[in-house]
């Protein structure tokens, strides 16, 4: 899978990506990331890329040109990719525009994202982005939650890594994509490593007991009732869902 991060702080976004489990994926040839520096693509002779807002109001705003230049770049490396989506290209990436005012990413977004082949991350600066190339580029607003970041490169992190990580094989182990939290709608159950017993504190029994269906069972109902005390909301979700089951 490949994701192409359009940025003014490219540094930043491969620094904070390029470690772990990430650099062993991208090690591996299992994701890769291009950080795209937006600025390289501005026709402005002191590399400008923001101004004001027309109207007035607070702030700077990121122009048009240079990132719809930047966006045309991505497009023209990446395989049968013919062109932008208003000009029909049916098979554009998506483009997601990293945004408090966009939909909240969900693991389920992840889960869906992650079958994509190629994804365009853009990360805003300043006040925003000129609304005409948010519109041209077709744009899907993506929020991280409800807060306001200087900018969209830690959204855009957060989201790779979280998409990055459901890509077969970046895991070591498949199942711990499948077993943990809001896989299901639940959270997880608690876990516990050597010794069996720290500061007089002992690993629940049935653990020890190696009787897989007892620890099967156990795991689900501590999962059921960790979720219903500390998230409610999913809590009420899972018992609607189970209902409906047959
Ligand atoms: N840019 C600024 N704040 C953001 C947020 N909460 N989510 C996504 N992008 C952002």
């Amino acid at each position: 899978m490949n994701f192409y991060i359009m940025t003014l702080f490219p540094e930043m976004v491969m620094g904070g990506l390029n470690n772990s489990i990430i650099k062993r994926a991208l090690e591996k040839g299992l994701i890769r990331i291009e950080a795209v520096n937006i600025r390289d693509y501005t026709l402005d002779k002191h590399n400008k890329v923001d101004d004001y807002p027309f109207g007035g109001g607070a702030g700077m705003l990121m122009q048009a040109q240079p990132v719809y230049d930047c966006y045309k770049a991505i497009l023209k490396n990446i395989e049968n990719v013919t062109d932008s989506p208003e000009d029909g290209a049916a098979n554009a990436p998506r483009v997601l525009y990293m945004s408090p005012q966009g939909k909240t990413f969900t693991q389920k977004m992840a889960q869906e994202l992650a079958q994509e082949e190629n994804l365009i991350l853009l990360c805003g600066h300043y006040e925003g982005i000129d609304q005409r190339v948010l519109d041209r580029m077709n744009v899907e607003e993506v929020s991280i939650g409800d807060y306001v970041l200087t900018g969209g490169e830690l959204p855009a992190m957060v989201m790779v890594d979280t998409i990055a990580r459901l890509v077969p094989g970046v895991l070591n182990n498949d199942d711990s994509a499948v077993d943990e939290s809001f896989a299901d709608g639940l959270l997880e159950y608690p876990q516990y490593t050597r010794p069996e017993e720290w500061e007089g504190m002992k690993v629940p029994e049935v653990l020890l007991s190696g009787h897989h269906k007892n620890i099967a069972t156990w795991r689900r109902e501590q999962a059921i009732e960790n979720t219903r005390l500390k998230r409610p909301d999913l809590y009420e979700r899972f018992l609607e869902d189970e209902k409906k089951k047959p």
